[in-house]
């Protein structure tokens, strides 16, 4: 049973707790490989997710929404960013997540964090968020929000982590697939992908909070940021990626979206 995620434990500046026995997530351990019927559920446009995004701007900041700040702090307890010399993140969104890795101390003092959006009005937060890193910080807008343009000057193998949170949920089926392709390439063989997003409920509580919000987003995609619960193991199998560590994070029960559950992985290059 998942139990409550204790927050305050993940917070405490600069430290990596040991990685094993997680309160409040419930491992999944290594899913096995199961074919996936393509999702017929519709996305938005990358247009639209652009002109969504910049609509909301500081308002669409999952790292610490009710279900994706528990999330967002397991991700950081086991991605291993410590051992990092080159993170990209994927849909940085307002950098909330990166600025983390630098308060807390986690990083390297000589990482290079890349990151990557195709909002303007997100690429304006990050930047100014991480304003104080700026001379280990690179951020790209992605040309069109083609997961294939915007790194396509990286060399292949130079990232030694390809971080990606509540982005996958919204992309399209064909750019899930472009973005894990591009990731693939980019990574190093040792290198983590820690990827995290909403997914199903596993009780009464989150189902019913699912059932909401698919309902909703069915009326409404852009109340919704157009994200939609998803099991992502089998994307990334599908990619070439093993999976080494699966969670469901329970969010933090404040009202209905703290229902909703989100799921964390890395896995690793096969
Ligand atoms: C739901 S927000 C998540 C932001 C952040 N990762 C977090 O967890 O708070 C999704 C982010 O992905 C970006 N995004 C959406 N489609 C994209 C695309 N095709 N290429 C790059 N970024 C994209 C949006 O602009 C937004 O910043």
């Amino acid at each position: 049973m998942t139990a409550r995620l204790s927050l305050a434990k993940f917070a405490k500046a600069g430290q990596l707790l040991p990685r094993t026995d997680i309160p409040g997530c419930r491992t999944t351990g290594a899913p096995k490989s199961e074919e996936k019927s393509v999702d017929k559920r519709n996305v938005l446009t990358r247009e639209k997710a652009r002109e969504v995004y910049d609509a909301s701007g500081r308002k669409a900041n999952d790292t610490v929404s009710p279900y994706g700040a528990p999330a967002s702090e397991v991700l950081l307890r086991i991605g291993r960013f410590d051992e990092a010399e080159v993170i990209l993140e994927y849909g940085h969104g307002t950098g909330t997540f990166a600025r983390r890795l630098f308060e807390r101390g986690i990083l390297r003092p000589s990482v290079e964090y890349i990151g990557i959006d195709q909002s303007p009005v997100m690429m304006k937060l990050a930047s100014e968020s991480l304003q104080p890193y700026k001379q280990n910080v690179t951020l790209i807008s992605t040309p069109n929000g083609d997961p294939l343009l915007g790194t396509r000057q990286l060399k292949s193998g130079s990232v030694d982590r390809y971080l990606s949170t509540y982005v996958f949920d919204l992309l399209s089926e064909d750019d899930i697939a472009s973005a894990l392709h591009e990731s693939y390439r980019l990574l190093q063989p040792d290198g983590l992908l820690c990827v995290s997003g909403i997914t199903y409920g596993n009780s009464l509580g989150s189902r019913l909070a699912c059932a909401i919000w698919e309902l909703v987003r069915s009326f409404n995609i852009e109340i919704v940021g157009g994200c939609r619960p998803q099991k992502l193991a089998p994307y990334l199998e599908k990619a070439g990626y093993r999976i080494k560590e699966s969670y469901i994070v329970q969010g933090d029960r404040s009202g209905l979206l703290g229902f909703m559950n989100s799921e964390v992985l890395i896995a690793q290059k096969i």
